[in-house]
């Protein structure tokens, strides 16, 4: 059985990774010919722990192959995970284009029975339309199957989650997809979870929504927290211990980024009206995350009241730890908005700078890069705490302090002790906790 894994983006590069490693024959394919070029060669062009010597290995061991022609992948494989990205579209909902271009390459390039696996995050209905795209467009009678099998993964344990699943979810309406899914993924038996295909493509939206309002939640707690004596971090860990509610996802900051959680939830608030349902609660989530931003800001000139011309040190861009993704990163609103208040900002963060200098270039009026914490504080009025990364836990304060120009933090994830900063000499502000 060959697997042919079309969209090398973030899904689609760890399942080519991760399925060769189970050992399966797999071919990867993207119409990025750059990204091929170098995935053939060993090079990963995401951040993505382990993710680099898992691709060398199995490039060596032949069990993965890299390929820029689609047509030539979808003709050579029995199995396509299509994995190319639903980006939103200005009215919140996926835009569905890419998925529909690959549709109907398939069809024009069937030479045998195929199953068609959606891997992407995708629309309730969207294998419906799979079908009666490849149906439209196909010029021989050979038979098709479509799946559903959602991605759970998460940037910076991508690799550890996709070979150590939580779940594996098949939808399926036949009998031969279902075998040869069990038989792709034998190896997690008891971890799968077999389904209809509307009911897997709903459960991808649905957990992403309800982490999303996990998050929201918390921080709309945080608020309430710093109104009266409430500490934000002892709520999450009490309520946490219920395990009804579980501990993860109730860590209160600057809100949820990335590519998945804000892109999801207005797709599902889309499709949900779209079917005349009432979606306000999703729309809260949405509105209470976006709000972070002003909080942030609001501590900042609580700290310093005027931010023209104060020297700011911003540290963290990309939009959690152990990743250089910056879509949709809080820290590019603030940076945004820091900018408009005419401030002098120094940027610093571990992975996500390069990635960063395609959105605010070098030479943009306010921004200045630094090649270490220590660099961006020193001068600074402030410090902007705004990515939890491991290297700012273990940041010298001591030091730090020494070096800038006023000892103030602002730490919008909650990564240091109150008592322990504020011992050192810094005024010190953080989320949902005096
Ligand atoms: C998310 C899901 O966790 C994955 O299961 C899913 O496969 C993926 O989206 C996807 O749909 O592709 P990811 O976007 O990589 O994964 O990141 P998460 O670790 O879920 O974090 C999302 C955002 O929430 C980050 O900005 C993080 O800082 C924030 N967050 C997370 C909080 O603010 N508080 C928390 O308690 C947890």
């Amino acid at each position: 059985m060959k697997i042919g894994v079309i969209g090398t983006g973030y899904v689609g590069m760890v399942t080519a990774v991760g399925l060769a490693d189970l050992g399966h024959n797999v071919i990867g394919t993207d119409k990025v010919t750059k990204k091929i070029e170098k995935a053939s060669k060993g090079i990963v062009p995401i951040y993505e722990p382990g993710l680099g010597d898992l691709l060398k290995k199995n490039l060596k061991n032949g069990n993965l192959s890299f390929s820029p022609d689609l047509e030539e992948t979808i003709r050579s494989s029995d199995v396509l995970f299509v994995c190319v990205n639903t980006p939103q579209r200005k009215d919140g909902s996926a835009d569905m284009s890419f998925v529909e271009g690959v549709s109907r390459c398939i069809a024009e390039n069937l030479n045998g029975y195929k199953l068609i696996v959606e891997k992407s995050t995708v629309p309730v209905r969207t294998s419906s339309w799979i079908k009666r795209t490849i149906s439209l467009y196909k010029n021989k009678e050979y038979s098709f199957d479509v799946a559903s099998n959602p991605e759970f993964l998460r940037e910076g344990s991508a690799l550890s989650d996709f070979l150590n699943p939580d779940r594996i979810v098949i939808g399926v309406e036949s009998e031969k997809a279902r075998n040869i899914l069990l038989k792709i993924y034998k190896k997690y038996k008891e971890k799968i979870h077999i389904t209809n295909i509307d009911t897997a493509e709903l459960i991808k939206h649905a957990s992403n929504s309800f982490l999303a309002m996990k998050i929201s939640f918390i921080n709309l707690i945080s608020d309430l927290c710093e109104k009266t004596d409430a500490d934000v971090e002892f709520v999450a860990k009490g309520m946490g211990l219920d395990s009804r509610i579980g501990k993860q996802f109730l860590k209160a900051g600057l809100g949820y980024g990335g590519s998945c959680f804000p892109k999801d939830v207005r797709a599902l608030v889309k499709i949900g009206e779209d079917l005349g349902i009432g979606m306000k609660l999703l729309k809260e989530v949405d509105r209470i995350n976006l709000a972070r931003i002003d909080m942030f800001i609001n501590k900042i000139k609580e700290a310093l009241w005027i931010l023209k011309n104060k020297k700011l040190a911003v540290l963290g861009l990309s939009f959690k730890p152990r990743t250089d993704d910056i879509r949709n990163a809080p820290s590019l609103n603030i940076i945004e908005r820091l900018l408009e208040e005419e401030s002098q900002l120094i940027l610093y963060d571990p992975e996500a700078i390069e990635n960063t200098k395609t959105y605010f270039p070098e030479k943009t009026k306010g921004i200045h890069y630094a090649e270490s914490a220590l660099e961006a504080l020193t001068n600074a009025n402030a410090a902007l705490f705004i990515t939890e990364w491991e290297e700012f836990k273990k940041l010298d304060l001591y030091k730090a302090k020494q070096l800038m120009s006023n000892p103030i933090i602002i730490d919008g994830r909650n990564i240091f002790e109150p008592d322990k900063v504020r011992k050192l000499g810094f005024e010190y502000y953080s989320v949902g906790r005096k």
